[in-house]
């Protein structure tokens, strides 16, 4: 239930703004305090008397209201809080958060927020179609990992077309706002991002991984209850809020933060990029160029991290590797799913364009010891909370 949650309900101008009333009846009814934000275009569709009855609070409409700016101001209102709910997200409301658009209350309290936001997109199929629209959702998705994105639904719409755009109904999207807590109770340790293998004071071996995946992974454990610490490689992403986070450079140090925490952990998955191998020699000084054309340089295996974890003696419940390969994908997949003791390995293609390392989206094949599971293209915040989903599936 929604107990102790204040919800904020925005909506913009589509007809399906008059589901918003419906909505806003269940969250109060759910036990949440909800206030409603509405754009001039969809008091076009809805009164704001009819949401200020069902709300019990007064709607906020005006950016320069000299009212509300006194108490309640745009700012106040992206502060106030636990949820956002933009239902119905109209094409226009969307492109305007993708442009940063400060024009109206709604837009301008997105932008001045850091709550959770949920989007109900609804328009007609072909503006949803529409490259433009496909383009703005991409880059939110990119800019606000966090963000959820309900539906939309495909079906009959008011337009008397066919196709995806209808908004989700308010009973879908009260119960996204409150997911059951499947993992609650449940500690995971997620490996994320890259190591770095130092050469000297300045120099260092490492890879692409941005640490995208890992976060998604997370955001998706942590919204179904679980405790999540993640052991995190040198990047430019903040974890996602409620993680706990072990920041490490190298394989060596990844394995001892994995070590320490193993003991505590009911599931593992490495999703990290580690180095295989690691300078022989780290020099103390900075390597200085000499009259070679060539220089060799001599490299030593890393302990792998993940067998050491599936053959240790306090083994998680459930190991989960990733395989990053740019040929046999599944084959070369399914020989570390055996040679590492894991439970699964999630294969994720780095020669196609678009996908896997350092892209905003995935495209997986999940390999178990007796089944498979592929999960096609979509953004890695998708792709991660599909991987939990199944993972929570095989297993409890
Ligand atoms: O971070 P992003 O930009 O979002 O990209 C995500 C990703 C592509 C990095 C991720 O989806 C992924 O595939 N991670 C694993 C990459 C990799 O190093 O794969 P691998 O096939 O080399 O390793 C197989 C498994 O062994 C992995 O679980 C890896 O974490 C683990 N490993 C590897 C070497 C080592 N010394 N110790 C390990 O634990």
């Amino acid at each position: 239930m929604l107990h102790n949650a204040r919800v904020l309900v925005g909506i913009s101008g589509g007809i399906a703004a008059y589901k918003s009333a419906h909505l806003v009846r269940l969250l109060k009814k759910a036990g949440a305090e909800v206030r409603v934000v509405m754009t001039q275009g969809a008091q076009a569709f809805i009164q704001p008397l009819t949401l200020q009855a069902l709300s019990g609070n007064p709607v906020a409409t005006d950016l320069l209201d000299p009212a509300a700016e006194a108490g309640m101001g745009h700012i106040e209102l992206a502060r106030w809080p636990t949820h956002i709910v933009l239902a119905p997200a109209t094409a226009n409301l969307i492109a305007r958060l993708n442009a940063g658009m400060a024009d109206e209350l709604l837009p301008t309290l997105i932008l001045a927020t850091n709550k959770p936001v949920f989007i109900a997109p609804a328009m007609n199929q072909q503006m949803w179609q529409a490259p433009v629209t496909q383009a703005n959702i991409k880059n939110l998705q990119a800019m606000y990992p966090s963000w959820q994105w309900l539906g939309p639904d495909a079906g009959e719409q008011a337009c008397g077309e066919v196709g995806a755009g209808r908004m989700l109904e308010p009973e879908a999207i009260v119960e996204a706002l409150q997911p059951a807590q499947k993992l609650a109770g449940k500690h995971l340790l997620i490996t994320s991002g890259p190591t770095r293998e130092a050469l000297d004071p300045v120099r260092f071996i490492s890879n692409h991984s941005s640490g995208k995946m890992g976060n998604a992974l997370a955001s998706a454990a942590l919204r179904l209850g679980a405790k999540v610490t993640m052991i995190t490689g040198p990047g430019h992403l903040p974890v996602p809020a409620g993680v706990q986070q072990v920041a490490i450079t190298s394989a060596l140090n990844m394995l001892q933060a994995v070590q320490d925490k193993l003991a505590s952990c009911d599931w593992f998955i490495g999703c990290a990029a580690v180095a295989d191998y690691r300078p022989a020699e780290v020099s103390e000084q900075k390597l200085k160029k000499g009259a070679e054309d060539e220089l060799s340089l001599q490299l030593v295996k890393n302990p792998d991290i993940i067998a050491t974890v599936g053959q240790h003696p306090q083994r998680p419940s459930l190991v989960v590797g990733f395989a990053a390969e740019s040929e046999a994908l599944l084959q070369y997949g399914e020989q570390k799913l055996k040679r590492k003791g894991l439970d699964w390995i999630v294969c994720n293609d780095i020669s196609q364009p678009g996908i896997a390392m350092n892209a905003d989206d995935n495209a997986v094949t999940i390999i178990g010891h007796s089944s498979q599971k592929v999960l096609s293209q979509a953004s890695k915040q998708k792709i991660g909370q599909q991987i939990i989903d199944f993972l929570i599936e095989q297993t409890l």
